[in-house]
């Protein structure tokens, strides 16, 4: 999506040639329009598939995931990391590995936001290694629910986020793809 691709060229800093600083549009501040355009775009793509709930691991797929929801008018629910003491039951959970944050947690939902009727978009900001969209994956499934796509908003094609996906039949649509970065300047897919 050019509008993306021009935000990221603008307003993206490249730390280096693996990770991307999108802290003044997404990760940190967001900016509304842009969200509303790139969460509309995703629920467009993904329209007619029969999609019932999108979800997302918390924080920065949380602005995404609501707007694409809205698009598709189903709820979304998070996927939380750190289950808060009132989430005492009735809890599919799964531990997710960082490699590009170097951490682990326990991905956690309650059961009584999914059943086995619904069929579920997962939406994040960044697809990396894949290991979170994996893991939510992996919980979804738990719920015996089954798996519409995964939509993003950035992937960076020179990691196997996407690859893990595909081999398990999964459906992958980001919205920016980025071939390759070096310190301040960012290469993408359809110029590669
Ligand atoms: P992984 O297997 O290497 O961990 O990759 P994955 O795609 O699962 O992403 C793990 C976390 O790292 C995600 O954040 C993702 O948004 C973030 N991430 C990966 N690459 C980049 C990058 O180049 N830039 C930025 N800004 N973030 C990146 P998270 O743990 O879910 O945290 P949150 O921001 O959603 O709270």
């Amino acid at each position: 999506m050019r509008l993306l691709e021009e935000k990221i060229r603008s307003d993206g800093i490249a730390l280096d040639e693996s990770i991307l600083k999108v802290d003044s549009f997404i990760n940190h501040q967001i900016d509304p329009e842009l969200m509303q355009l790139l969460g509309e775009e995703l629920g467009r793509h993904f329209a007619d598939r029969g999609i019932t709930k999108v979800a997302t691991i918390e924080s920065s797929g949380i602005a995404p995931a609501l707007l694409c929801a809205m698009e598709l008018h189903v709820p979304m629910i998070i996927l939380k990391k750190q289950p808060s003491k009132a989430l005492n039951s009735d809890l599919y959970q799964t531990i997710v590995t960082s490699y590009t944050k170097g951490t682990s947690y326990e991905l956690t939902l309650s059961s009584k936001y999914i059943n086995e009727h619904d069929h579920v978009l997962i939406v994040d900001d960044f697809l990396a290694n894949g290991e979170a969209a994996t893991g939510a994956i992996r919980l979804i499934r738990k719920a015996h629910a089954t798996i519409a796509g995964v939509g993003i908003l950035i992937e960076k094609t020179f990691q196997p986020g996407r690859k893990k996906l595909e081999e398990q039949g999964i459906e992958v649509y980001a919205l920016a793809r980025i071939a390759g970065m070096q310190k301040d300047s960012i290469t993408f897919v359809s110029e590669a």
